[in-house]
């Protein structure tokens, strides 16, 4: 089978071929699936270059989340109840990018048959991290301001039209004035742009000299120190990437005496968190939030996994709209 494969990090368009590589065999509790799309998310290209939290033996092939057709199981009923069936293949080691994969058959996800591959391939990581973060680690209550930068990543989209539905009010950070409308169309109760003067000053003109409750970034260096600035008295800042490659820069006082919380966020350990059941139900939810609209991802460009070089490439370009989604062949 082909795989897309990288044996020493670095910059995605040089370092990722495609090779032809043995399929692999599903071991006990395993199903074996054959691939349709995979999304590149910026997650996938932090792990090409070595600067994702947890990296991966080498050589590797990138990809957590993707949609496929299970064709095969090892040992263990479940994983042979999901033969012939269309699912999320939820791949927390990464390995999605390549024509068939083998995973725990409890990560591959059945979807609903009303759900398109493109929307199935990208059914987890936002969704999930969208209404984790609000709901579940800040809580932000009906009424508050959210204050969220990368507003116009397919995240920052999801989380917009959450507000909207759940009741608080989202104050968007983009780094392009072009993004504003956009996002105020979308639900985005205030939109600002990094561009126009500082994050801190422009934050406090719309919600008032005391500041946000609530934050979250995944920008990091000046515009994550920025939104940490515009935090108020007790409050809480969830830092969950870091696009600008640039450490955050605080004044520790501001927590000691502010009790201002900075706290970092990670599916993957959220996840561990919750019971079989809670996630069954979250991804029940997710489905739903996906059919109505409320977490759809943007539809981007198809890209073959023969075109990588440029689909990694088009994946980074400014203001790419929705997800590059690389298909396979067979
Ligand atoms: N911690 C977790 O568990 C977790 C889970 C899911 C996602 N994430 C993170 O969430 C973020 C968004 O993911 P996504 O899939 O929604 O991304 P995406 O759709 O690829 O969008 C990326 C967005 O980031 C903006 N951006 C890129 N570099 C930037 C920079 N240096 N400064 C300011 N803005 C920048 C882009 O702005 P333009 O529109 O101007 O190009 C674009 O709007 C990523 O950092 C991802 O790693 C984390």
């Amino acid at each position: 089978m082909k795989a897309i494969r990288f044996e020493q990090f670095g910059e995605p368009d040089q370092v990722l071929k495609v090779v032809d590589v043995p399929d692999p065999v599903p071991g006990q509790g395993e199903v074996l699936i054959r691939m349709l799309a995979t999304p590149i998310n910026p997650s996938d290209l932090l792990v090409v270059r070595g600067r994702y939290g947890v990296l991966p033996k080498l050589p590797a092939t990138p990809g957590f989340e993707g949609v496929g057709i299970v064709e095969g199981a090892g040992s263990g009923l479940y994983g042979k109840l999901l033969i012939g069936k269309r699912v999320a293949v939820l791949n927390g080691a990464g390995g999605n990018w390549a024509e068939k994969v083998v995973i725990p058959a409890i990560r591959a996800i059945p979807a609903p048959s009303d759900i398109s591959d493109e929307q199935v391939a990208s059914f987890f990581v936002n969704p999930a991290t969208a209404i984790a973060m609000t709901r579940h680690v800040l809580n932000v209550p009906r009424g508050a301001w959210l204050l969220q930068s990368a507003a116009g990543s397919t995240l920052g989209k999801m989380i917009i039209k959450l507000g909207k539905r759940e009741g608080f009010k989202t104050l968007n950070v983009v780094r392009r004035r072009e993004a504003i409308d956009e996002l105020k169309a979308l639900g985005g109760d205030a939109v600002i742009s990094s561009s126009e003067g500082p994050i801190d000053a422009q934050v406090r003109s719309i919600v008032g000299e005391e500041g946000v409750k609530y934050a979250i970034d995944p920008v990091g260096g000046e515009t994550g120190s920025q939104v940490f600035k515009a935090l108020g008295d007790d409050s809480h800042m969830l830092v969950y990437g870091l696009l600008s490659d640039q450490n955050i820069q605080f004044d520790p006082r501001a927590m000691i005496s502010g009790k201002r919380v900075i706290e970092g966020f990670w599916l993957g350990h959220w996840m561990v968190s919750r019971s079989k059941v809670k996630s069954l139900l979250l991804f029940r939810e997710i489905f739903r939030l996906i059919r109505d609209g409320t977490l759809a991802s943007d539809r981007g460009q198809t890209m073959p996994i023969e075109a990588i070089t440029d689909a990694v490439r088009a994946a980074e370009v400014v203001g790419r709209q929705g997800k590059v989604l690389l298909t396979f062949g067979k």
